[in-house]
């Protein structure tokens, strides 16, 4: 089958940028990305690219060349389903708020709705695309409601689950480590495959695009995330040893990253992992597995989670304990707000909490994030439940001088480039003394903040 219209339901940081790259990449194909949110639409459309929604680094560069050309953004979702061969799913599918499984189960919602809705619309034959990530089985559930509710035409399902990295979008999605793509092992099932296999092969390397069966492919994207987020536990649980021991787990890390075996990459002991995905997927594995009563497996996986909340409170209790036990009324700046660098996305960051905790001992915090606004920074804070009395303690400064202006201590919280290289020295000048530096990231020059005079508390050392 010859693709010649996509559609993809779900214009956030997953569906925007790897529909820009399918657009650039396949001219012949008109992408029409959709989405309810009407001012999400209108910010994709803006003329001036450098303010569309999210922030990736050469995103704009790529929608500029093929927006308006084969690319468009849209709210005429059933339109845009109507005309496509291949629709992909790209929806937000939260933690459930309510219910059974509150806490820890995917709330598919979104999904079901869109399946709904592209039962209704469809008119022909379609190929389905999963590119949310989803719990096991979800194709399924799709499959069942297109199957019953549609007007009788054939559907297929994939399972396509994106491994991009925010930050880094671009250049994951062009040079993707593999791509995975899961379908029936029927003919039509095949079919379907191939007509996903040929869109990215005008890119990727055959070799790199791997096909397995549904289920597979939705338990790897899973698995895959579970294991990244792992490491960062893992060297998280060895940088509170080396605190109570004199070793640096910046020096463990190194020693450990060299042998083959284990490697070197997501060994950077933080604050503590943050993003829609490392902590959702990971509950829906422990829900998975709770769900067919393998408590040890549910169990090992849940320490992961439990293991980076105590990261994220360990962090705010050594700012409390090392500034005298009190930080009530203090000023602390946190310098940087998003879950990382190089992306304006601030979902579980580990700031948010951080904030939380040091708002109940009543400190005052000054933000300054490149790319996060302050409402954004005060709606995260509403989300996990902090009162209106608190959020009135967190303030954002349109630059780190101002915010670090007469504060107590520094909380580094995002490895923004940009924070290695400010006038340090200035920044001493205008704080209160002793002036503390508390490096959620282990970014900085320690040796070089010590010698200015600031005292210096890295993560793990
Ligand atoms: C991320 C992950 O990448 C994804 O795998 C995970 O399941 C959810 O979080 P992301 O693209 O980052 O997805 O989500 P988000 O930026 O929230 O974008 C989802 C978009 O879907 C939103 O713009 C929302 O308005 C839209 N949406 C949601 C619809 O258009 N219709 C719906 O029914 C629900
Ligand atoms: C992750 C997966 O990497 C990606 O393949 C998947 O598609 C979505 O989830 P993302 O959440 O965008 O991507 O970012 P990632 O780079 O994985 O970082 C996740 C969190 O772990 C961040 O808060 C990051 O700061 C933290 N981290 C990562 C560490 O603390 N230490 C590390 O060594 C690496």
């Amino acid at each position: 089958m010859n693709i010649t219209k996509i559609c993809c339901i779900g214009a956030g940081y997953v569906g925007g940028p790897t529909m820009a790259i399918i657009a650039q990449k396949c001219p012949d194909i008109k992408v029409t990305v959709v989405d309810l949110n009407e001012e999400r639409i209108a910010q994709w459309n803006n003329p001036d690219v450098t303010k569309i929604p999210i922030y990736e680094p050469g995103l704009s560069e790529v929608v500029s060349e093929a927006r308006g050309r084969n690319l468009f953004f849209s709210t005429d979702v059933d339109g845009a389903i109507d005309e496509a061969q291949m629709i992909f799913i790209s929806v937000n599918t939260p933690t459930k708020t309510y219910g059974s499984g509150k806490g820890m189960a995917a709330d598919l919602k979104y999904i079901e709705l869109c399946a709904r809705q592209i039962a209704r619309v469809a008119k022909d034959d379609k190929i389905v695309v999963e590119k949310s990530t989803l719990p096991v089985r979800t194709a399924e559930a799709i499959k069942s409601i297109l199957d019953n509710t549609g007007n009788g035409v054939q559907f297929q399902i994939l399972s396509n689950p994106e491994f991009l990295a925010e930050g880094t979008a671009v250049e994951d999605l062009l040079k993707p480590d593999r791509v995975l793509i899961g379908g029936d092992t029927t003919p039509a099932g095949e079919a379907a495959i191939d007509a996903l296999v040929n869109i990215y092969s005008k890119w990727v390397d055959r070799n790199n695009i791997l096909t397995t069966n549904v289920w597979s492919s939705e338990l790897s994207k899973l698995t895959a995330n579970a294991f990244l987020a792992q490491r960062v536990s893992s060297i998280n649980a060895i940088s509170e040893l080396c605190e109570k021991t004199g070793a640096d787990v910046n020096e463990v890390a190194r020693a450990i990253g060299m042998d083959s075996r284990i490697g070197s990459k997501f060994l950077k002991s933080s604050v503590g992992f943050g993003g829609s995905c490392f902590q959702k997927d990971i509950l829906n594995l422990v829900y998975i597995a709770k769900t067919f009563g393998l408590r040890e497996v549910a169990d090992y996986w849940e320490q992961v989670i439990i293991m980076n909340d105590h990261q994220k409170r360990r962090f705010a209790n050594k700012i409390v304990s090392t500034l005298y036990n009190t930080v009530a009324d203090k000023k602390i700046c946190f310098l940087g707000w998003a879950f990382k660098k190089d992306t304006n996305d601030t979902r579980e960051s580990a700031a948010i909490y951080v904030a939380s905790d040091l708002v109940s001992e009543q400190a005052n915090i000054a933000v300054y994030d490149p790319k996060v606004e302050s409402e954004q920074v005060i709606s995260d804070l509403e989300y996990i439940g902090v009162s209106e009395k608190g959020r009135d303690r967190v303030k954002s400064y349109g630059s780190a001088y101002e915010a670090c202006d007469s504060a107590h201590a520094i909380a580094v919280l995002t490895e923004w480039d940009e924070f290695k290289e400010y006038d340090w020295t200035l920044i001493y000048k205008n704080m209160q003394k002793p002036a503390f530096v508390f490096d959620g990231r282990n970014l900085l020059d320690g040796k070089k903040l010590t010698e200015i005079g600031f005292i210096y508390k890295s993560i793990g050392s």
